[in-house]
């Protein structure tokens, strides 16, 4: 078999092949970095699986190099890792598992080569390539994952229920790499994961939300979440994305159904950012609407506050799949709350008050929401879809006059508190306060300048409506 290795790579597989013939301990590349190097994509590291003691075999390749290599170990698991530049190198020996039924830690023992790629999750990914002597660089194939990466296939190599029952992360991992890969997952090995879609709950929220990340991640993310849905894996593992789903009619009037228009946003925003956490944004953007959901006479279906609702909901989903509770959340959860802003503008005649108080509300993140706002525009009929396109790029060319004036977009206070205490030989308290807000609102309002002597001005003029005189 012919795969496209790198020089590095070449010369690391000819020092493996030489300790494992010392040792007498057949050796073979497994795993991920022969699938992609079949198809082509980027490798990082290199899974080795031998017929023996995989942490003996590593010592044994690193003495090859000099300087010699660190060997990390994990004797429980007997598993070995060493690092040359930065190809990594896991060893391991070749393995029968059986699985107990609550637990995904199998019981493990030595096996053959074929033992070892019979428990593995995808045809795909139980592919190897020999290290040994008389078949140096062979394939060895027994499940036609060749095949099945030609014809763009995810199947698992024994039944699927057998797979997905001994591991059932592999549900995720089949729905990930369908949408990492573009591959269609075979119709046996689909039903498998509906049937036992119940399974999940016995895989760690980290593993899952792994497993999402690298869902959100891929060119186009709505193939993941779409076959999550339709799996039936969606509703245990993220209800609130289901509830999105469907379009209600009263009186011949439906809405839109928000979980595809929600999958179209995703896509949208995707084609311009890998950003994962403004993909996120983009996926929990309409979060809010079904529990804002009003059917209003003469009006028709309304939404009214799902954007501050969603805001709402962020850090609870984010808690729920162990996503970090840090600044991403915090900037998911101001883009989901400002998503209505930059269009609603477009419905009144934009002042440029509204304006600056839409980029001092978003700050550093305006490039964020108007990617957002863009990736929003989704509707079927085409004179919508200019008409939006068009007020869109009216408030931008605002946006930007203001900005250019303003400087609002990293607003710093022209007038501090400290400045304000000092001014009129003030304590810290309620009227300091006072006059900053009214600074802010007089410089948002267009009463004044962002600028410093119009802000100091200003705050005198508060002061004496509040009594106070400046001390010097
Ligand atoms: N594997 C498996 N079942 C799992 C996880 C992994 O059978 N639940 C096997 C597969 O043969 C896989 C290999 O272990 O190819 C290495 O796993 P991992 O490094 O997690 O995934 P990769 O396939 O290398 O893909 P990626 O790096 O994109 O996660």
């Amino acid at each position: 078999m012919y795969i496209d290795c790198s020089n590095k790579e070449l010369f690391v597989f000819k020092k493996i092949a030489g300790a494992s013939s010392e040792l007498g301990m057949p050796a073979f590349i497994i795993g991920g970095f022969v699938r992609d190097k079949i198809i082509g994509r980027a490798t990082k590291d290199a899974d080795i699986v031998c017929l023996g003691d995989g942490i003996l075999l590593a010592n044994k390749v690193a003495e090859r190099f000099s300087p010699k290599p660190l060997v990390a170990f994990f004797k429980n698991f007997g598993t070995a890792q060493i690092k040359i530049d930065d190809f990594e190198i896991e060893f391991v020996g070749a393995r029968k598992e059986s699985y107990t039924v609550d637990s995904r830690n199998p019981e493990v023992e030595p096996g053959t080569i074929e033992d070892d790629q019979n428990r593995r999750d995808f045809t795909i990914n139980a592919l190897a390539i020999s290290l040994n002597k008389e078949n140096y660089g062979c394939l060895i194939d027994p499940f036609n994952g060749l095949a099945d990466i030609d014809a763009k296939i995810i199947r698992t190599p024994l039944a699927p229920i057998q797979t997905f029952s001994d591991d059932p992360l592999r549900m995720m991992r089949a729905i990930r790499f369908a949408a990492q890969l573009q591959f269609h997952i075979e119709d046996n090995t689909f039903q498998a994961i509906k049937d036992n879609k119940q399974r999940i709950s016995i895989v760690s929220q980290e593993r899952i939300t792994d497993e999402l990340n690298k869902i959100m991640l891929s060119t186009k993310p709505s193939v993941g979440w779409h076959l999550l849905f339709t799996s039936g894996l969606l509703s245990i593992i993220f209800p609130q994305m289901v509830d999105l789903a469907g379009a209600q009619y009263i009186d011949g009037q439906g809405h839109k159904d928000n979980f595809y228009h929600t999958l179209q946003v995703l896509d949208n925003i995707s084609a311009h950012t890998s950003d994962l956490w403004l993909r996120w944004a983009a996926l929990l953007h309409d979060i809010g609407k079904p529990a804002t959901k009003r059917f209003e006479e003469g009006h028709g279906w309304t939404f009214h506050g799902h954007e501050v609702v969603g805001a709402r909901m962020v850090p609870k989903i984010f808690n729920k799949l162990k996503l970090p509770l840090n600044e991403k959340m915090r900037f998911v959860q101001k883009l989901v709350e400002l998503h209505l802003r930059p269009i609603s503008l477009t419905k009144e005649n934009i002042t440029d008050s509204a304006v600056r108080r839409l980029l001092f509300d978003a700050g550093d993140d305006i490039d964020a929401l108007m990617l957002l706002c863009n990736a929003d525009i989704t509707s079927k009929n085409k004179f919508k879809v200019k008409r939006y396109t068009a007020n869109f790029e009216l408030v931008k060319n605002r946006m930007e006059e203001v900005e250019a004036q303003d400087k609002l977009r990293s607003w710093q206070p022209p007038i501090t508190g400290e400045l304000i205490m000092e001014t009129f030989g003030l304590p810290p308290g309620r009227n300091v306060g006072i006059i900053k807000d009214a600074i802010r609102e007089a410089i948002l309002d267009g009463i004044i300048s962002n600028d410093y002597q119009q802000a100091f001005d200003f705050m005198l003029q508060k002061g004496k409506e509040l009594n106070l005189v400046p001390i010097a």
